[in-house]
């Protein structure tokens, strides 16, 4: 398999990912909770007391999953301490960290000691790791046989902010468009996906990836396979503008050189705290983007893998 692994990131950029991955949490905790109540279904012959959330981030996998299995304790592993450090605060304040452990450990490395795990969950970390045969076959041996591995990719981490109008034909240079509360470049949006479609094409290669193959690989039986849409329309609430806003910063420091001075005067716009353009202002910002999660099993001693 690849051998792709990447830099850590520094601390400014963690926090900024921090900062993007609680917001995400929350403006999509709906959507976090249908996902969750699926996985109930699943296992509701035998609900998960030991969950395992690999490259947790800042727990959003861990909260919802100990939300919604009253009686299960968290294992989180990230290689970051920063992150780990702020899922510690985020589970003193939640009153659930006689219920979470979490273990620095870079999942290209050894395995670290986390026990057998009924349930696993995955979410947007295992396309970051330079093996993930190897790292799924860890995963597969971990799980206590007839367990459950959640593996979740987002579509992307850039979920369309602004309204269709807005989100026009690719042209640079353009008219500006007369749609949403203020004008913005038509098909700025639509220009920052393929900038990034570029840099993760580059950088982060197994987005994307055919993971049910790669699970069927390596000896998991995939249950279900199940797309999920979300579209979220005005009105939203504040912190839908801050995620907005944290998600455009991010992206403005990692396209930097990849757009033009017009594109990224509106991002610039777009991400300020305050100005006619301004996310935390707009009354017509939607979040819409999609996430797939693959529920796949480690079979039974005596069953074959399907
Ligand atoms: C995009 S974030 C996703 C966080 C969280 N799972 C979520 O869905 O919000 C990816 C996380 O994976 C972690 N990560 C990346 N590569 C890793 C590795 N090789 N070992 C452990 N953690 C890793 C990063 O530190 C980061 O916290």
């Amino acid at each position: 398999m690849t051998n792709h692994s990447h830099p850590h990131p520094d601390a400014t950029d963690e926090s900024a990912l921090a900062e993007m991955l609680d917001l995400d949490a929350e403006v999509l905790d709906g959507h976090l909770a249908e996902v969750a109540d699926w996985l109930g279904e699943l296992t509701a012959d035998r609900p998960p007391r030991r969950i395992l959330d690999l490259g947790c981030g800042t727990g959003t996998g861990t909260f919802t999953l100990l939300r919604r299995f009253e009686e299960a304790e968290a294992t989180a592993v990230d290689r970051s301490p920063h992150m780990l450090h702020h899922l510690r605060a985020r589970a003193e304040e939640a009153g659930v960290a006689y219920r979470v452990r979490t273990v620095q450990a870079d999942l290209d490395d050894t395995w670290p000691a986390v026990g057998t795990p009924d349930l696993v969950w995955a979410s947007a970390s295992l396309h970051h790791t330079a093996d993930p045969d190897r790292v799924l076959s860890e995963v597969l041996t971990a799980l206590r046989p007839g367990g459950l591995l959640a593996l979740v990719e987002a579509e992307s981490f850039l979920p369309h902010f602004l309204p269709d109008t807005d989100d026009g034909p690719a042209h640079p240079g353009g008219d500006h468009g007369a749609g949403g509360t203020a004008p913005v470049p038509p098909g700025l949006e639509a220009r920052c996906h393929a900038a990034l479609a570029e840099v993760h094409e580059r950088d982060v290669p197994l987005l994307g990836s055919d993971w049910g193959a790669l699970l069927a690989r390596a000896g998991f039986t995939v249950a279900a396979e199940r797309h999920f849409a979300i579209d979220l329309r005005p009105p939203l609430p504040a912190s839908a503008g801050r995620y907005a806003q944290a998600t455009l910063r991010r992206l403005r420091s990692h396209l930097g050189d990849r757009l033009s001075e017009d594109d990224l005067a509106a991002l610039d716009a777009l991400a300020d705290d305050t100005g006619p353009l301004s996310v935390l202002c707009r009354g017509d910002l939607t979040v819409r983007t999609a996430r797939t999660v693959w529920a796949a099993r480690r079979p039974e001693p005596g069953t074959a893998p399907r």
